[in-house]
């Protein structure tokens, strides 16, 4: 049972590690898919995420035998729930998806198929599109005013087909709707590292345009620290970023996609989502978002997480002559993800 503003308030005293200008209020984190591949390991490190105190997952089997292990874990909640809520809660099926939205602050969308070798992210639109679309049909009605991360591919059409349906029932925010994008940022890292012998840990590399195949822009002249990288070197780890999925996809050679590092980069981004709702200041994450600093309405660049989602959508800055080719041939891929994903809500 999710308690009263009153009660709320008054278990607000939790002073969390590297934010303790303010107690840390209660949040409910909703995870949609949550006893898939990325489901899994995404709701464990979700449980270990102290600015979360209400954990929902949600799937259409096994929800139950997820929420029960992961219950068991003696992080926050276990301060203030009763003897048998441990904080986390397992739903199953449609009869229960609004318990499992109601009252949430972030609702995190890993539902839906992965790829199999040879399979691109839009040859997973057929299902997961329909699959996306009655998922943010009942987060519309039942937890309106959420933060969205959409993890679903094809993430460049599941965002557009989300915003189709939020607008279709009157409560669109695009301050609220964040396709993650985070893996590319995450790759674009540990790869850079590897060449510029940096500390992994001290890497930062903007991930801009889409998140799939040439839509997948790092921004390797904004790195830093600085290296002094080839042109060719440069090349391949741009291609090595586009292409780090199918990477994972073939060395599972049929067993999934990319799952571990994905529930690390989402729970990364819901807890900057968390930090933002927070108020907790300069927090910037890059996310496939409604924009307008290029001609394309959904576009992935950094974005300023606050209160009410995201703040502000930041614009590329100075690219190289290469991120700039990139730039202009990815526009067109882009442009049909998102077209295609507008279309099948208006089709169907
Ligand atoms: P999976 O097949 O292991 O898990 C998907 C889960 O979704 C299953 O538990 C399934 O029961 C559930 N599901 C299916 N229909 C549902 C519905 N209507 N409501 C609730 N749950 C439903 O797949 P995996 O590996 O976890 O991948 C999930 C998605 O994430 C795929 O679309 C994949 O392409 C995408 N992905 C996105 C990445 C990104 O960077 N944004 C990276 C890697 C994967």
């Amino acid at each position: 049972l999710r308690r009263s503003a009153k009660e709320k308030a008054a278990s607000s005293r939790w002073w969390i590690r590297g934010f303790s200008a303010e107690a840390a209020p209660e949040r409910k984190v909703t995870i949609l898919g949550a006893a898939g591949g990325i489901g899994q390991p995404l709701s464990l490190l979700m449980k270990l995420n102290p600015l979360v105190s209400s954990l929902s997952l949600y799937d259409i089997a096994a929800t139950p035998g997820v929420a029960a292990d992961v219950g068991h874990i003696n992080t926050r909640s276990e301060n203030f729930l009763s003897a048998d809520d441990f904080g986390v809660k397992g739903y199953v099926g449609e009869e229960q998806i609004k318990e499992a939205l109601e009252g949430s602050d972030v609702v995190i969308i890993p539902a839906g198929v992965p790829r199999k070798p040879g399979m691109t992210r839009d040859d997973l639109f057929t299902i997961n599109a329909g699959i996306v679309k009655s998922l943010i049909e009942a987060v519309a009605k039942f937890s309106p005013k959420a933060l969205i991360n959409m993890i679903s591919n094809p993430v460049n059409s599941t965002v557009p087909i989300a915003a189709e349906v939020l607008k279709s029932n009157g409560v669109y925010d695009e301050k609220r709707l964040l396709g993650v994008t985070t893996l590319d940022v995450v790759r674009a890292k540990t790869f850079y590292a590897g060449k510029a012998n940096a500390n992994v840990a001290d890497v930062k590399v903007p991930v801009v345009g889409g998140h799939a195949g040439i839509t997948i822009l790092p921004l390797f002249s904004q790195a830093n620290p600085k290296a002094n990288l080839s042109h060719d070197v440069l090349h391949a780890l741009t291609k090595r970023t586009q292409d780090g999925g199918t990477e994972v996809v073939e060395a599972k050679a049929g067993k999934g996609s990319a799952t571990l590092s994905m529930a690390y980069a989402g729970a990364l981004f819901a807890d900057a989502c968390l930090k933002g709702l927070n108020g907790v200041p300069d927090v910037v994450e890059c996310a496939f978002v409604q924009s307008n600093i290029t001609e394309l309405p959904f576009f992935a660049s950094k974005v300023r997480l606050g209160k009410n989602g995201i703040e502000e959508v930041l614009g590329l800055g100075d690219l190289s002559d290469y991120e700039q080719q990139g730039l202009e041939s990815l526009k067109s891929e882009l442009k049909s993800s998102i077209d295609k994903g507008i279309s099948f809500v208006h089709k169907a």
